[in-house]
């Protein structure tokens, strides 16, 4: 079994990112600038906008946040992405999901210009990427895709069996397993909370995709014998072995499935970090205009 190493190939690809930060900095050419947009004040969310900042800053990335109270009006939510969508010094936004329940999110999300739209929620860039046009891939999907290109995984012709049906990471990440590209040419089945017999289904991958939210849901007896094993799930758990009482565990019950897999993602480790890395990807791109030129 191998590990597929989340953390080393987040950082590989950050340094290949800086290296370009470099050249256009060098050229007297203004570095990619990310916003983020944040209502309210939910903790992981600010965490996680915090965490984006620093991403940007150690990479050489602008980043600016935007904070807004919990009550802010749609109207005052979508003035603001429409002054960063005109802000030519902006090249990427994200506005930091759940919103509050007065907000309609996809309102938002299709309000924001899909040029601009490092996350790859909008509609645009959903429809670009499942025709296979040029678009900005959602973090989680293109972490996915960069971990099986990079360890070098084999996908052509392979049964892809994935488990979850999401707007942001089941759903593209089927789209992109099929794809006549590399990764992809799998066959793919999608399974959800309605399927039959999963197990059945399951038993048959040669690359199984868990983002079904499910802690540990995953075990053995479902994996077939060297399959190749990426985990999204992210779950805390009790832990009295850790200083901060909680640990981390994902979709699929690691200990039983790692004896039984080819490659597996370690959770934490293993997808989680790449999704910051993508959104610098994203950013990047949309700093020398890459998918809409
Ligand atoms: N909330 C949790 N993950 C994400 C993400 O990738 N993008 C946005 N906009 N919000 C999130």
């Amino acid at each position: 079994m191998k590990l597929i190493d989340g953390k080393r190939v987040s950082s590989q690809i950050r340094q290949e990112i800086s290296l370009e930060v470099k050249k256009i900095v060098e050229e007297e050419e203004k570095p990619p600038h990310l916003a983020a947009i944040l209502v309210g004040d939910d903790p992981a969310s600010e965490t996680y906008v915090n965490n984006k900042a620093k991403a940007c800053k150690e990479i050489g990335f602008e980043s600016s946040n935007y904070k807004l109270p919990g009550d802010v009006s749609q109207e005052e939510l979508l003035e603001t992405i429409d002054f960063i969508n005109n802000d030519d010094e902006i090249d990427g936004v994200i506005v930091q999901l759940p919103l509050p329940d007065h907000i309609d999110e996809y309102k938002i999300i299709e309000s924001i210009k899909p040029e601009k739209d490092v996350d790859g929620f909008h509609p645009i860039n959903v429809g670009r990427m499942s025709i296979g046009l040029p678009a900005y891939i959602s973090a989680t999907p293109f972490g996915i895709i960069e971990l099986l290109k990079r360890y070098e995984i084999e996908t052509k012709g392979k049964n892809c069996v994935v488990l979850g049906r999401s707007n942001i990471v089941g759903r593209p990440i089927s789209v992109l397993m099929n794809h006549n590209s590399e990764p992809g040419n799998s066959t793919v089945t999608v399974c959800h909370s309605r399927t039959e017999n999963i197990k059945e289904i399951t038993a048959k991958a040669d690359i199984l995709i868990v983002a079904i939210g499910k802690k540990e849901f995953v075990t053995a007896d479902m994996v077939k014998q060297n399959a190749v094993v990426i985990d999204v799930g992210i779950h805390r758990v009790a832990s009295v072995e850790k200083k901060s009482g909680f640990k981390l565990v994902g979709d699929v019950k690691f200990d039983e499935v790692s004896k039984k897999a080819s490659y597996i993602t370690p959770v934490p480790g293993g997808v989680g970090p790449m999704t910051i890395t993508a959104l610098l990807h994203n950013t990047l791109k949309a700093r020398k205009k890459d998918i809409y030129k």
